[in-house]
């Protein structure tokens, strides 16, 4: 048995560019599987494969290659939004047949998960049912993938594909939102439902050992949606927003920005085991004419530098045990 794993995590609060990440790993490795493995249609992949724009919510970007994926068990999935989805993808001209699968034992999000998550919420979520969808499942009232019939032609079982299939699969992890918006380790409540980290991943059937690299993804600065005051009022974060196009890609609102944590990146790259970090979005700062990033505890020193070779040198210094790469681009890395 020679099981591989890669896996990919957010640092931030989600939307670091994980889809892109996804998608270019998937395209230069060798991978035989691609596994979504927290979250569900709250989280929104922004993807360009052959130039054309795609937003997926649920499936995992291996499918643009014809590679295996799989929504895998620490995952919650609308059904409905799942058959639109693959009717996008296959409009697109992708080759679904054959190449999606949802583990058996995932979550299916209700009809009353839906209504319960619809309301004013404090803490301004997707409103997609996640929350309750978890909620149900760990009070063990929740209904898995496995029983419904409409989903039977996609089920498969994670240790019959792994432990007896397919023992020698080199698989790529895709994970959805982001550290700082994990269960435990995220600003609780402001937090989603689900475990965002490698931790997370694991718990969808992956031995410790069979791990071989975690990539890190972050922005250059920091964006979060949700209710709470995260942007400070100054004029250059709407400058940011505006020339990153900070939008959510699954319900439309105002991303809020600020600049780059390096101690909360730090605290991220350390839980997860990053070994190879991906900085996200470096041309935005370019365009803004602004590169700084808080280096204390929290948000304090804010460091100021004069250019984006100053920058990325600083952090690529700040991070010397580990493999960086910066990018300037949505369509690659
Ligand atoms: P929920 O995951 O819909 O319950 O939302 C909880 C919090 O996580 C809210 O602040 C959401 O805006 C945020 N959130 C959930 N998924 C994503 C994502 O994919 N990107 C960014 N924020 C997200
Ligand atoms: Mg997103």
């Amino acid at each position: 048995m020679n099981l591989s794993v890669d896996i990919i995590v957010g640092l931030q609060h989600g939307d670091e560019g994980k889809g892109k990440v996804t998608h270019h790993l998937m395209r230069c490795g060798d991978y035989t599987h691609c596994i979504r493995y927290n979250g569900g249609c709250n989280a929104g992949h922004t993807i360009y494969h052959k130039g054309e724009k795609f937003v997926t919510h649920h499936i995992p970007a291996g499918v643009f290659f014809g590679v295996k994926s799989i929504i895998g068990p620490g995952c919650v999935i609308d059904i409905h939004k799942f058959f639109a989805e693959i009717k996008m993808l296959k409009e697109g001209g992708i080759d679904v047949y054959n190449n999606i699968f949802i583990a058996k034992n995932a979550h299916v999000i209700q009809e009353k998960h839906i209504n319960t998550d619809s309301g004013e919420s404090k803490l301004g979520t997707t409103r997609t049912g996640n929350g309750p969808c978890y909620s149900e499942k760990y009070a063990r009232s929740g209904k898995r993938a496995s029983e419904y019939t409409i989903l039977e032609p996609f089920l498969i079982d994670m240790y019959e594909e792994f432990y007896f299939h397919n023992p020698d699969a080199k698989v790529l992890c895709e994970g959805a939102q982001g550290f700082e918006l994990d269960i435990d380790w995220g600003d609780y409540p402001y937090v989603t439902s689900s475990h965002c980290t490698v931790a997370g991943a694991l718990a969808n059937g992956f031995p410790p050992r069979s791990i071989r690299r975690v990539y890190g993804v972050a922005k250059a600065y920091e964006t979060y949606v949700g209710t709470k005051q995260f942007q400070p009022e100054q004029e250059v974060f709407e400058k940011i927003q505006w020339a990153g196009m900070e939008f959510g890609a699954t319900t439309g609102r105002q991303r809020q920005c600020d600049w780059m944590s390096l101690h909360h990146l730090d605290r991220a790259i350390q839980i997860n085991g990053v070994t190879n970090l991906i900085i996200n979005k470096l041309d935005v700062l370019e365009e803004v004419g602004s590169w700084k990033v808080y280096s204390g505890k929290d948000k304090q020193n804010l460091m100021v530098f004069t250019n984006r070779d100053q920058f990325s040198q600083y952090i690529d210094h700040y991070f010397c045990d580990l493999k960086v790469s910066f990018s300037d681009s949505p369509h690659q890395i």
